[in-house]
Order: C-alpha cells, then sequence, then structure tokens
C-alpha cells in the first residue's frame, strides 16, 4: 500500500485522516481509499445514518479484520453497500417484487434488505447466513467511494463493538486510530441512528431492526403492516437478526431509561438525580428540550423535542459519547413515545439502558 508519506493528508496513530468534505481534493481522496480498499485494507467513510467501517464485501480476509479491530462477535454479519439498484440480483436470489418496490422509493437511504444470497458474498461477510443485507447509502462520500473501488463495500458502523455509533469522523478515529487504514470525513451524519433493517424475502415483513426509515413509510408503502420481531433474549430459539442478541450502543455508565406518562417520567428522573447527587455520584441526565430545568443536575445532554425524534436521532450517539468524556457515573434518560424516528430512538436507549429501564404511570 503507498505510505502516506506520498500524500499530504495528515495521520493518527497511523490511520489517514482524509478531508472529504467539499473541496478541491476530494476526489482524489476517494480515489486514495478506493485503493486501499480494492487492496484489502479497511476504510472507515462516512454515511447518511453513521460512519460505516468498509472492507471489500467479497474479500474473507480483509472483512475478518473489520471483525478482530472491532472486536464484533463473527456471527453477527455485516450490511453489504452497493451503489445501484442493479446489483441486486448479482448478490442476492428469489428478490420479491416488493423488495425491488422499497428499493425504488427508499434507496438511497437508511433502509437495509435481507434477501437470500447468491453465495457470492463469502460467509465471512454473511456470519455463515443464507442470507444477505444490501442497500444503498445516501451520502455522496459513500456513493463516489464504491464507484471508485467497483466492489460491494461491507461496513458495519465504525465503532468498537458495544460502543455508541460514530456520527463525526472524530468519533471513529477515538475508536479505531491505529488500527484501521483510513478515514474519510466527511462531516457530520444527518441521520445520526442507523439503518432501518427489514427481512423482505417473502412472508411477512420482519422489521429486525428500526432506523432512519421509519416503519409507518414501510407499511404505508407496502400496504400492510410490517411486523416486529417477537424474539426474547432468554429464547432458546436462535434470533432472527443476530444483532438482536448483542448489546450496542453502550456509554460507559450505567444508563437507566424511565419511561411512561411524561409527569411521572420527570418526577421519577428528579427522584433519582437527588439520590445519587447525594451519594457523590457525577450524574449526567439525557433531556428532551421541554424538560431542560426541571430536573436539577450539572451534566446536562439536550436531546432536541420530545415531539421531533428525528432531530434527537441526529444528537443521539454523540449525547451518549460527550457523558464518558465527562466522566459521569451514571446517566439518566428520558423515555420518548416510540412513533415514527422515536422507535429507532427508543430502541437505541432501550440497547443502552441493557435490563435497566424503569417504567413508570
Ligand atoms: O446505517 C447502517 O446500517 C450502518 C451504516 C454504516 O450503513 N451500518 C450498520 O451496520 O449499522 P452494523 O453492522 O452496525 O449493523 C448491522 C445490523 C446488525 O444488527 C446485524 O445483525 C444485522 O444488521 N444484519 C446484517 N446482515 C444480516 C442478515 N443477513 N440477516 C439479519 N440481520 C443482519
Ligand atoms: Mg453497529
Amino acid at each position: 500500500m503507498e505510505s502516506s508519506d506520498d500524500l499530504n493528508w495528515p495521520t493518527q496513530k497511523g490511520t489517514l485522516v482524509i478531508n472529504a468534505r467539499n473541496d478541491g481534493s476530494v476526489s482524489t481522496g476517494i480515489l486514495h481509499a478506493a485503493r486501499i480498499l480494492k487492496e484489502g485494507g479497511l476504510v472507515a467513510f462516512p454515511t447518511e445514518t453513521v460512519y460505516g467501517l468498509g472492507a471489500d464485501a467479497l474479500n474473507g480476509e480483509a472483512v475478518a479484520r473489520i471483525f478482530a479491530v472491532k472486536g464484533r462477535p463473527t456471527d453477527n454479519p455485516l450490511i453489504v453497500h452497493i451503489d445501484a439498484v442493479s446489483h441486486l440480483k448479482s448478490l442476492a436470489v428469489n428478490i420479491p417484487s416488493e423488495a425491488y418496490a422499497l428499493a425504488r422509493r427508499f434507496w438511497p437511504g437508511p433502509l437495509t434488505l435481507v434477501l437470500e444470497s447468491a453465495r457470492v458474498v463469502p460467509p465471512e461477510t454473511t456470519g455463515g447466513l443464507d442470507t444477505v443485507a444490501l442497500r444503498i447509502p445516501q451520502h455522496p462520500v459513500a456513493l463516489e467511494l464504491i464507484r471508485a473501488a467497483a466492489v460491494p463495500v461491507a461496513g458495519p458502523s465504525a465503532n468498537l463493538s458495544g460502543r455508541p455509533s460514530p456520527t463525526t469522523a472524530q468519533h471513529v478515529l477515538d475508536d479505531l486510530s491505529g488500527s484501521i487504514d483510513a478515514v474519510l470525513d466527511g462531516g457530520p451524519c444527518e441521520v445520526g441512528v442507523e439503518s432501518t433493517v427489514l427481512d423482505i424475502r417473502g412472508g411477512e415483513p420482519l422489521l429486525l431492526r428500526p432506523g432512519g426509515v421509519t416503519r409507518e413509510e414501510i407499511s404505508a408503502l407496502l400496504g400492510r403492516e410490517c411486523r416486529l420481531p417477537s424474539w426474547q433474549d432468554d429464547s432458546a430459539a436462535p434470533p432472527p437478526s443476530p444483532g438482536l442478541k448483542y448489546t450496542h450502543y453502550s456509554p460507559r455508565a450505567p444508563l437507566y431509561l424511565v419511561n411512561g406518562h411524561p409527569a411521572a417520567v420527570l418526577a421519577r428522573l428528579q427522584v433519582l438525580a437527588q439520590h445519587y447527587s447525594e451519594r457523590g455520584k457525577k450524574v449526567g441526565l439525557l433531556i428532551s428540550s421541554e424538560n431542560v430545568g426541571a430536573v436539577a443536575c450539572e451534566h446536562m445532554e439536550v436531546l432536541g423535542s420530545r415531539h421531533d425524534p428525528a432531530a434527537q436521532a441526529v444528537v443521539l450517539f454523540a449525547a451518549l459519547r460527550r457523558f464518558d468524556e465527562q466522566g459521569v457515573d451514571v446517566i439518566l434518560a428520558e423515555g420518548y413515545p416510540e412513533d415514527g424516528v422515536g422507535l429507532a430512538v427508543m430502541n437505541r436507549l432501550r440497547k443502552a439502558a441493557g435490563h435497566r429501564i424503569i417504567d413508570v404511570k
């Protein structure tokens, strides 16, 4: 691989930081990143949802490195990023017409379709499953990178496994500098939570992970409800998506999610904040803009309006990461309605909380 000395881009612990914002060097940088991918390297890249950690999806060895640097369980498959709907039929088989309808409506965009694999993508990428997860991201840098590399690009979120997903290049470097070849810095992500993962292999569509495209939008397009998985953590059966069994999005401090009637939620947050402060704990509060000031707390992250979950999604992961930087001992989070993107916001908050969910009436 070309040495970074040949180029003007800075490095952080050996990871090239390529500025892919709108300036004259964009294409040179993306072409260089594409070459790294083709040679089996790892490049983090911006998408509209979160930053992805890219490798050539057809190169099992390169993909294995993704799992190693993230510390990701090898049975948790990766999303394969493509740049045109026409690639669907080379990577998947028995594609239902509904998949094409969804692709036409939501691609490029934050929707991932799980389809029957054509087995072109190696088992390292699919976690050995007979399905493959595909999406066309809606970010000019991601699209240009995939096009220039001319290979499908495997890309999980570019964080250490279990940490909040990265929504800036700096978040990527905080987790992975020194262990990946390059990061393309395209500025902060617009959606802020990951793509919606939908199993669309026929039968009832199954929403495996709520995300940037809402359940309501999908149901409206298909003319029928899309089902949420009923799988539970203590079930003996394997989950319909391996991702369901892993905790994600965890800040370092324990996070308590208080959910229920808004007035009762506020009252409980006040009690808990006081309880922990009196015991000398550094408390972080994750609160909506409507409730700023209602709970006394030194370290507060404002998530935006309770009535604008899409705006909350944009800042959620960065807020969780800031709590880590502040070194809080405990995080108290307000619960929200689960309509629209609110379903994805609450899914990430529940995952961050693990079993620490307090339902109040
Ligand atoms: O927005 C996103 O989806 C970002 C950007 C980078 O595209 N990527 C992302 O990837 O969030 P990751 O690996 O962090 O999450 C992928 C999720 C996991 O929960 C995984 O289990 C699930 O998709 N998944 C991948 N392939 C699957 C398959 N064949 N069947 C079921 N679930 C699958
Ligand atoms: Mg992830």
